[in-house]
């Protein structure tokens, strides 16, 4: 059994962690999460194995990028069970500051971003979402000061969020992306899918299945509008309410209408229940 990793909760002793790993020439690689952690999680944390010397996870829950309507307070917090997958990996240090260490009285910054912060998916159904997302992860990024960062695909415009700031604001870390983990039947991995009840989940796996049957019409040759208009009613007739099904350039995230001015990437957030979920696939 490897070590279990060091659990940190302070800045002055991230700081000292630091210096050590640092002392020692380490590449650091940080795997930022909300705990709740699942294989998707694992798989970032292999990857960041393999890369990198030293690998940090963070596990903090982000009032900021929560609205007041939203689950942050029902949101699952499983620390006993996350610990024990992260030691069983191999991760050399949790990052687990409190609010207060986050967000300390007075706190007044925020990074605001745009190009595709602001390009009509996510930033539409969740306004405050990714300010709070790149305030947290540039603080994230200023505390642990890693060489490597990874992110999942499956928050695929976080994904590119996160990769335009690092590289506007000169933060000196490599941020790298990494497929989507998938249950048997197909659904996205996802900490909230603990909201699904028996009938949700069973419905769940519609939302690939009406992308990869989509993305199958789109590479035939099929008329495009035809196509997403079918994948979006396999998914309404789900039982499901769309937020959106659109197809966008799969990096510039602009809308996009024909495969000759792709690459595209079909992207869908749908509600069931109580429970929004987001997935997307390359076509
Ligand atoms: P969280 O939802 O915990 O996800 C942490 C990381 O795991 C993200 O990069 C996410 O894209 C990735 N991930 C989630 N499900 C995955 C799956 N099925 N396969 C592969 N990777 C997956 O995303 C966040 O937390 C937060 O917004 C955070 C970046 C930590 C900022 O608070």
């Amino acid at each position: 059994m490897p070590r279990p990793p060091m659990i940190v909760r302070t800045l002055p002793a991230l700081r000292r962690a630091l210096d050590g790993l640092r002392a020692r020439k380490a590449t650091v690689a940080l795997v930022p999460t909300m705990g709740a952690l699942h294989d998707g999680h694992v798989a970032l944390v292999r990857l960041a194995k393999r890369r990198a010397s030293n690998v940090i996870v963070s596990i903090f829950v982000n009032p900021a990028q929560f609205a007041p309507t939203e689950d942050f307070g029902s949101y699952p917090r499983t620390w006993k069970s996350d610990v024990a997958r992260l030691a069983a990996e191999g991760v050399d240090l949790v990052w687990n500051p409190d609010v207060k260490t986050m967000y300390p009285a007075g706190f007044a910054t925020k990074i605001q971003t745009e190009g595709p912060a602001t390009a009509g998916l996510e930033d539409r159904f969740r306004p405050h979402f990714f300010g709070g997302v790149t305030t947290v992860v540039g603080k994230l990024f200023a505390q642990t000061r890693p060489d490597l960062a990874f992110f999942g695909e499956k928050d695929f415009q976080q994904l590119k969020v996160v990769t335009r700031m690092a590289r506007d604001l000169d933060l000196g870390v490599k941020v790298t992306g990494t497929t989507t983990v998938r249950e048997r039947d197909g659904l996205a991995m996802s900490s909230r899918n603990v909201y699904l009840s028996p009938q949700e989940r069973a419905a769940a796996p519609v939302l690939y299945r009406a992308m990869k049957e989509t993305a199958k019409r789109l590479r035939a040759g099929d008329n495009f509008e035809a196509a997403m208009a079918g994948g979006a009613v396999l998914i309404t007739e789900a039982g499901f309410t769309l937020d959106y099904f659109e197809a966008r350039h799969a990096e510039t995230l602009a809308p996009i209408a024909s495969l000759k001015d792709g690459p595209v990437r079909l992207l869908v957030a749908a509600r069931i229940g109580k429970t929004r979920l987001i997935d997307n696939i390359g076509v």
